[in-house]
């Protein structure tokens, strides 16, 4: 065992949230509140963990449970897990493995990643690092022209869905980056980054992989499909305008011609639209509360999206999900999978890919504890009948 595989075993790690401070300890301070942050007072980001303690479990004891079956079949490939790894933008900031080691840890666990439009790592790399699906997730930076040679990009190297976010019509303000001068780390002169350098070096671990890894001066490129390789862009300037309207799906969809999963939808009107566009599926979420900031949990705006749904296209959700339970009662509450993102990015962070494997695992193994003291055998078989929920969740 490697010693980052040790620092994150057991008893180190027993659950999701004990990686944190390793993380906190292992990655400078920008990059950290990067990963942990959201935006402004953060009510969203801290309502989508807390939201899941208001939905109960209804078990079934005494019910003879073998193995449980994970398995789920998410437009139109088996996964063997429930849960999908979700694009995480600067993957590559928290550990130099990056995007390649969160794919090739999903592939191995036969589970589907998403990557991010905003990319440390070829997507070609990406796609080659996993015998599972993997899907691409496409934000309008660049416009039309540089879209439209990302989705190219992205077919001709194997990409299996396109993962289109609609919630980003300008970044939202996280107040960590802004103090934390993130701009200039990403994106400032040699002179602006000179204030980083204690923090810096207060990391030798990461600065040491790094380093392994081909120096610093590797790190600040980001992959803009289309326009290849450009310097890091700073992020809210990156988010703002990236989003694409209803015109551009319909542009999006000629011209990408396989499924499209819509991230960010929130109500019965956005989820019905959709619907008509004719997109694969949707995924219920408020960006990990990164956007605006006072949107619903993401869990406490699902019941009102499949309720609108009727089955016609796939519901996903995404936001808050730190333990296997929180995936079970998603599931309940009508998705077919989740994605989690800093579940397993505080893995990444912590120790590259052996973080994103325990994580991984932690959620695995949680998932199968969870369905056997629910007395339920397999995901597919669970529904509304295994969790009470607040009755004014009833009300829309
Ligand atoms: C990118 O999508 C981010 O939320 O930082």
């Amino acid at each position: 065992m490697s010693k980052l595989q040790r620092s994150v075993a057991s008893p180190h790690v027993i659950c999701i949230e004990d990686f944190r401070p390793i993380a906190r300890q292992r990655v400078p301070k920008s990059v950290f509140d990067y990963l942990d942050g959201g935006a402004e007072g953060e009510v969203t980001l801290r309502e989508n963990c807390r939201v899941f303690n208001d939905v109960t479990f209804r078990p079934r004891h005494a019910v003879a449970c073998g193995k449980c079956n994970l398995g789920v079949r998410v437009l139109g490939f088996d996964l063997a897990l429930p849960f999908l790894l979700a694009p995480v933008g600067y993957s590559r900031l928290m550990h130099p493995g990056g995007e390649v080691a969160a794919s090739r840890a999903a592939g191995r666990a036969g589970t589907a990643y998403i990557l991010s439009t905003i990319s440390g790592h070829r997507l070609e790399d990406v796609r080659a690092a996993s015998s599972r699906p993997v899907f691409y997730q496409l934000y309008l930076m660049g416009g039309r022209g540089a879209a439209e040679a990302a989705i190219d990009r992205a077919r001709n190297c194997g990409f299996s869905a396109l993962v289109v976010t609609i919630d980003t019509a300008v970044s939202g303000i996280r107040e960590r980056d802004y103090r934390n001068g993130m701009k200039e780390l990403i994106s400032g002169s040699v002179f602006e980054k000179i204030p980083f350098v204690p923090q810096i070096l207060e990391r030798p671990g990461w600065l040491i992989d790094y380093l392994r890894d081909g120096g610093l001066p590797g790190l600040p490129n980001v992959i803009i499909p289309g326009k290849g390789q450009m310097p890091l862009v700073d992020i809210n300037a990156a988010l703002a305008e990236s989003t694409p309207t209803w015109a551009d799906l319909k542009w999006i969809r000629e011209h990408w011609k396989g499924p499209i999963v819509i991230k960010g939808v929130l109500t019965a009107d956005d989820a019905r639209r959709a619907v008509d566009e004719g997109v694969a599926a949707i995924s219920v979420s408020n960006h990990g509360g990164r956007q605006l900031d006072g949107l619903p949990a993401a869990l406490r705006a699902l019941p009102e999206v499949v309720e609108a749904v009727q089955g016609r296209i796939e519901v996903l959700m995404d936001g808050g999900i730190r333990r296997g339970t929180d995936i079970v009662k998603a599931l309940c509450l009508g998705a077919r999978a989740v994605l989690c993102g800093r579940a397993y990015a505080y893995g990444l962070a912590a120790a590259g890919e052996a973080g994103v494997d325990r994580a991984i695992e932690i959620l695995r193994t949680d998932l199968e504890r969870t369905l056997r003291l629910l007395g339920c055998e397999s995901v597919a078989k669970l529904d509304r009948s295994y969790v009470n929920v607040p009755k004014s969740w009833d009300e829309v």
